[in-house]
């Protein structure tokens, strides 16, 4: 790779949920383009080892983050700044789906299954946007928030109500942002994955082959984390410096198409 596409050189990150899946994914290519990245999660061994694989300190650091507390979201972007002078992007990726919410007429305990799904869906990205904004209009050098949103945020997911709730809000969440942080040179997006084979995935790795295939129009093709990670690419890029407000789809046209 040529210093030319080195898209991130001299940039600093903080990615939530950077310990697995699609996070994992982005912290390497981001490293890969030059950024200097803050591993946000839960999974303190995993994060890292993650960070070690990569090399120094200087590289990739981890922090533990919750990202329904704030005080754990205010740390993680603190760090940024303490170690590396400041935050050009932040990926609020960090997001559950699990067994929660399967059901409207399920027996699910509603009350506490939705709190814990918006607290890390909605509150997680509401915290990491405040945060990060905080900082980045601080600063006045502008900067990118993007938010890992879904399939879900735009179609209703049978089975996943909670979670089809929490990915319509961050959409909301983004654009709201995008018009008040605009003003400073900060501009908000989500992506939005249809199906990626990562642990959340639970229904395991050739189930979510044979979904992928059936609600994608691109026939032979698989989603993968790098592939979501590309898409964070040019949104935390300057290639994407007139994007903001927006939901990229990367679903293969399963939004917007039906397949008989
Ligand atoms: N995998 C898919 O098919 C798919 C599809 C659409 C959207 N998404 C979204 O992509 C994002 C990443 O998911 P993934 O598929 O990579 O799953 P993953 O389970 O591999 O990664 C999620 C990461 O978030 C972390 N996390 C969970 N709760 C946290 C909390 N409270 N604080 C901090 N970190 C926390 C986990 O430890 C994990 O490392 C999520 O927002 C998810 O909703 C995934």
């Amino acid at each position: 790779m040529s210093s030319m596409e080195r898209r991130l050189e001299g940039k600093v990150a903080v990615i939530t949920g950077g310990a697995s899946g699609i996070g994992e994914a982005t912290v390497k290519l981001f490293v890969r383009h030059g950024a200097r990245v803050i591993v946000a999660d839960v999974q303190d061994e995993k994060g890292k080892a993650l960070c070690a694989d990569l090399g120094s300190d200087d590289v990739a650091s981890y922090v533990h983050c919750d990202v329904r507390l704030e005080s754990d979201v205010k740390h993680a972007v603190d760090t940024a700044i303490s170690l590396h002078g400041k935050l050009d992007i932040m990926f609020n990726n960090a997001g559950i789906l699990g067994s929660y919410g399967s059901s409207i007429l399920g027996e699910d305990d509603t009350t506490a299954v939705f709190e814990r799904m918006m607290g890390v869906n909605v509150l997680g990205p509401l915290l990491g946007t405040k945060h990060a904004g905080r900082a980045m209009v601080a600063a006045g050098q502008g900067g990118s928030i993007i938010i890992t949103a879904s399939l879900a945020s735009v179609v209703g997911m049978l089975g996943h109500p909670v979670y089809s709730c929490s990915k319509h809000a961050v959409v909301g969440l983004a654009r709201s942002a995008a018009a008040e942080l605009g003003k400073h040179g900060v501009r908000v997006n989500c992506v939005s994955p249809s199906v990626v084979a990562t642990p959340m995935a639970l229904s395991g790795e050739e189930k979510v082959k044979a979904l992928g295939e059936v609600i994608s129009a691109l026939k032979g093709v698989m989603l993968k984390a790098e592939d979501i990670a590309e898409a964070a690419l040019f949104l935390a890029s300057d290639e994407s410096r007139f994007v903001s407000g927006h939901n990229l789809m990367v679903d293969g046209a399963s939004s917007v198409t039906k397949i008989f």
